[in-house]
């Protein structure tokens, strides 16, 4: 629920201006929060009829938006992925723009495929990144990017994103009809209020002068995917689907679905939840995936 990131979240610094770049899922839900907090915010998609979009950016025109969108801004989020040719697409158009402003905090949503496989081990920020899918090594490149564009830039590390309307309580409700079961495998996810909130947390430490390079945003608790929908098929009180080995299922699936059971890992919180601070509102996928039963009732 909005309420829960808004009531512990402190406002924007006085006369905050937030861009964010890429209004999906993530960036649709950071606008609503710092709207209800009183920032003055604008929001990205590719056409201007997309739901929430303030206005239009679409690296592929290579049109930058006019000059007015950018005046004023403080902080700024891009939420866009690289582009198929590997390179970051707001730098790649943007650049020029955005060294103009004087902004306070920039961050770059990344994911923690960056990291590769730690086969089952805890990672965290201080751990070398080692990407071992071509998706991931993009990924680096364009933090790589970001950190030598001269911006004030902190690269937020994110796993499997979930939430209202995109959880296993979705994958359940429609009808899916296999549980993958490799032995030993788990996935770290976060939901996409912690991102918010973590989000807001961060610009306000920043303001502190606190601001770390890059800060891995997970919850507490990386899991199999058996267990997840388990629990969302419990809480909706359906019978779960059958187990699968992978064995069986790898042979259907298509190379990015592979890709991502070819990796394990453990993401670590330690940064964001101890060092600087951050109370998750949802601290494992039980917390968050009842929370997004009551969204769908
Ligand atoms: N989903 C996950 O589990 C996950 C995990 C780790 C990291 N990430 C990364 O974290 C970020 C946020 O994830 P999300 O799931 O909230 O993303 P999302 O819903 O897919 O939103 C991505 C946004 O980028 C915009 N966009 C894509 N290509 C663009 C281009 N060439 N030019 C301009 N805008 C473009 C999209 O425009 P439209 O609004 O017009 O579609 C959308 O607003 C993304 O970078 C994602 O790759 C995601």
């Amino acid at each position: 629920m909005l309420a829960a990131i808004v009531n512990r979240s402190a406002p924007l610094p006085p006369g905050a201006k937030l861009l964010i770049l890429g209004g999906g899922f993530t960036g649709q839900r950071l606008a609503e929060a710092a709207r209800a907090l009183g920032a003055k915010v604008l929001c990205s998609r590719r056409t201007n009829k997309s739901k929430g979009a303030d206005f239009a950016f679409d690296s592929s025109t290579k049109q930058p938006p006019c000059d007015e969108i950018f005046q004023g801004t403080t902080h700024l989020i891009s939420s866009i992925p690289p582009a198929t040719n590997g390179e970051d697409p707001v730098l790649q158009i943007l650049s020029s723009q955005l060294k103009n402003l004087s902004l306070e905090w920039v961050g770059y949503l990344s994911t923690t495929g960056v990291y590769g496989d730690c086969q089952g081990n805890w990672v965290s920020e201080n751990d070398y990144a080692k990407p071992k899918q071509l998706r991931s090594k993009r990924r680096l490149e364009c933090e790589k990017a970001w950190q030598a564009s001269g911006l004030p830039i902190q690269i937020l590390r994110l796993p499997g994103i979930y939430g209202p309307g995109r959880s296993a309580i979705d994958s359940i409700q429609s009808g899916k009809n296999k549980m993958v079961d490799k032995p030993g495998q788990v996935f770290s996810r976060i939901h996409v209020d912690d991102i918010v909130g973590a989000i807001l947390h961060l610009i306000n430490l920043q303001a502190k002068g606190n601001n770390p390079d890059i800060v891995n945003i997970s919850d507490n608790l990386p899991t199999s995917n058996v267990e997840v929908l388990q629990y969302a098929a419990h809480l909706l009180g359906h019978d779960p689907p059958p187990i699968q080995s992978f064995e069986d299922a790898s042979k259907h699936m298509n190379p990015m679905a592979l890709s991502f059971w070819q990796e394990n890992r453990r993401v670590s919180n330690h940064r964001l939840c101890k060092e600087l601070g951050y109370s998750l509102i949802h601290a494992d996928y039980k917390s968050g995936l009842k929370a997004c039963l009551l969204h769908n009732q």
